[in-house]
């Protein structure tokens, strides 16, 4: 308990993240190779309730995967949010935002330009994993989002979280930034690159595509 009020008031006082930003054009779209088990994908788009409840139950052993800003956020901005099933069980799924997306590191709505998708996280039960699951999800949802107009897609990583660097990297993504967020008593700040200051993530999205 004590320990839970002091990581609460240090958060106050000061936060800070840091991870490094993937882009994929979707121009080239990689064979997807089917993984070594069998899946399918469901897309939820309007109803996502079959996934939250999913994410509910699976909160107390892996914490991160139900933020409540999260779904509402993608409740309100219509976010696609891809069901991995095995034998039509949940064994996994993608978080597909657009338009304004709530992003946990930067606990703030990030508005994303027209045409540009961003997978906010991406999870396969750790008795799945390693059998290119995601990687065989993540061409399907490229191409997916291909079809409905989309023409880059974005993922943020953690530098530690090799898996998922690995995994991104393997279908295409591509290397564009590190963006380092934190906060001092309240006051948001980025930094791009370790030392370029960044007024805001749309700023960012400004710089690179010329847009808002
Ligand atoms: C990241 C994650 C989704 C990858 O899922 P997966 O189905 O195991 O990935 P795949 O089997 O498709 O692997 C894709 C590639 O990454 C490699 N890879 C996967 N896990 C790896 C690991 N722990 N270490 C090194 N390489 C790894 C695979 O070997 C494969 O490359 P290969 O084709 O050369 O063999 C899964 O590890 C996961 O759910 N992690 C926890 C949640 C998480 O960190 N999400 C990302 C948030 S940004």
């Amino acid at each position: 308990m004590f320990k839970r009020v002091f990581k609460k008031i240090k958060n106050l006082i000061f936060r800070t993240t840091c991870s490094i930003w993937f882009e994929k054009t979707l121009h080239e779209i990689p064979n997807p190779v089917a993984p070594d088990v069998d899946i399918s994908i469901e897309y939820l788009m309007e109803d996502i309730s079959r996934l939250s409840d999913w994410l509910k139950t699976h909160h107390a052993v892996f914490p991160w995967l139900y933020v409540r800003k999260e779904l509402e956020s993608a409740q309100a901005n219509k976010h696609i949010y891809a069901c991995i099933l095995h034998q039509d069980v949940i064994i996994g799924y993608v978080k597909i935002g657009m338009n304004n997306v709530y992003v946990h590191d930067f606990d703030k709505v990030v508005h994303f330009p027209s045409k540009v998708a961003f997978v906010y996280d991406i999870f396969v039960l750790p008795e799945y994993r390693g059998k290119h699951i995601a990687s065989y999800v993540l061409i399907k949802i490229i191409q997916f989002l291909k079809e409905r107009g989309f023409e880059k897609l974005w993922c943020h990583i953690e530098g530690w979280n090799h898996a998922s660097i690995k995994t991104f990297q393997k279908i295409g993504f591509k290397e564009k930034a590190s963006i380092r967020f934190s906060r001092l008593f309240g006051f948001p700040f980025f930094l791009q690159n370790s030392y370029k200051p960044l007024k805001s993530l749309e700023a960012f999205w400004e710089a690179h595509y010329g847009m808002s």
